[in-house]
């Protein structure tokens, strides 16, 4: 028997680069720290001028997805606010079916302002939703469908039942991404083709964990909620195991205790 040299790390278990010397800084607002309106929230949450795939999350301090099953619990007017902002600067809008389900997701709107800044921005009055399902197990009565201001695109596999493609099919365009499981790869280069350049992702978890696993996530927005959730709620990523993979930090921001991250991909 021989022992086998362990294999290259790209980064330490912490995720730091090997060799650099610590700096610990303390990050504060300043006391005169004037709080940022729609237009400043707009430069710090910008469309990019490549094509991006950025994923937004709401955690607990403790790391939980959900409270009682649902992210609500997790959310306040800050959050919801930064929610709606990169909602409006986005091409297209990816959910998870699981989330669509759970969080009986309804037609993606937005309100008079934002559709106005997108027409100012040449950009159409809606993003695109886009969801994502295996099994094709969705109502196409739900209102995210029955009542979508431009029609939706559900992602699939040439081997989704052929019944529940016909029957999505009246309400959604359904576009086949692999044959025995979604190729998220293919899907996300199916919609840039379309002119969905800038992609944003609201999960859920398997969603995420598949984009990861996938090297697709370009950005990530967090939300930390203030509280201890506890229970036995999952994280925000639930997938294959991987190589982590290393971000950096581009801005923190804050509001009542809420913090709001915003990392991009390290090159
Ligand atoms: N805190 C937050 O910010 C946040 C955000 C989103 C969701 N959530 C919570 O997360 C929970 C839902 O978790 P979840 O993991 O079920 O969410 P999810 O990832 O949205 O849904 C899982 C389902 O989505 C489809 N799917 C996901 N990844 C796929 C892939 N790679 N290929 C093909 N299909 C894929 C499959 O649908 P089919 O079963 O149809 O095949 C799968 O069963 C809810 O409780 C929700 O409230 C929290």
């Amino acid at each position: 028997m021989v022992r086998l040299p362990a294999p290259a790390r790209r980064t330490d278990p912490a995720g730091h680069r090997a060799g650099v010397a610590v700096r610990i800084v303390e990050l504060r607002p300043p006391a005169d720290a004037r709080p940022l309106d729609g237009e400043a929230l707009t430069v710090r949450y910008p469309r990019n001028p490549g094509p991006t795939l950025r994923v937004n999350f709401v955690t607990s301090v403790d790391g939980a997805v959900t409270i009682d099953g649902y992210s609500a619990g997790l959310s306040g007017p800050a959050d919801k606010l930064i929610f709606g902002t990169l909602r409006m600067v986005c091409d297209a809008l990816i959910v998870g079916a699981g989330t669509v389900r759970t969080e009986k997701y309804d037609a993606l709107r937005l309100d008079a302002g934002r559709r106005a800044w997108r027409r100012a921005h040449g950009l159409p009055e809606f993003p695109l939703m886009v969801v994502v399902s295996r099994s094709l197990d969705l109502d196409p009565e739900q209102e995210i469908f029955s009542d979508a201001p431009i029609r939706p695109i559900v992602v699939t596999h040439a081997s989704a039942p052929a019944d529940r493609r016909s029957m999505i099919g009246k309400v959604a365009d359904v576009v086949i991404a692999g044959d025995g499981d979604v190729d998220l790869a293919a899907a996300v280069a199916d919609l840039r083709r379309r002119g969905a350049t800038q992609l944003l992702s609201e999960g859920g978890p398997q969603l995420l964990g598949a984009l990861i696993a996938a090297d697709l996530v370009d950005e990530f927005f967090l939300t930390v909620s203030p509280l201890l959730a506890g229970g036995d709620a999952g994280r925000i990523a639930t997938g294959p195991d991987g190589p982590p993979r290393e971000m950096s930090l581009r801005h923190v921001l804050s509001s009542d205790g809420t913090l709001f991250l915003r990392y991009v991909r390290s090159i």
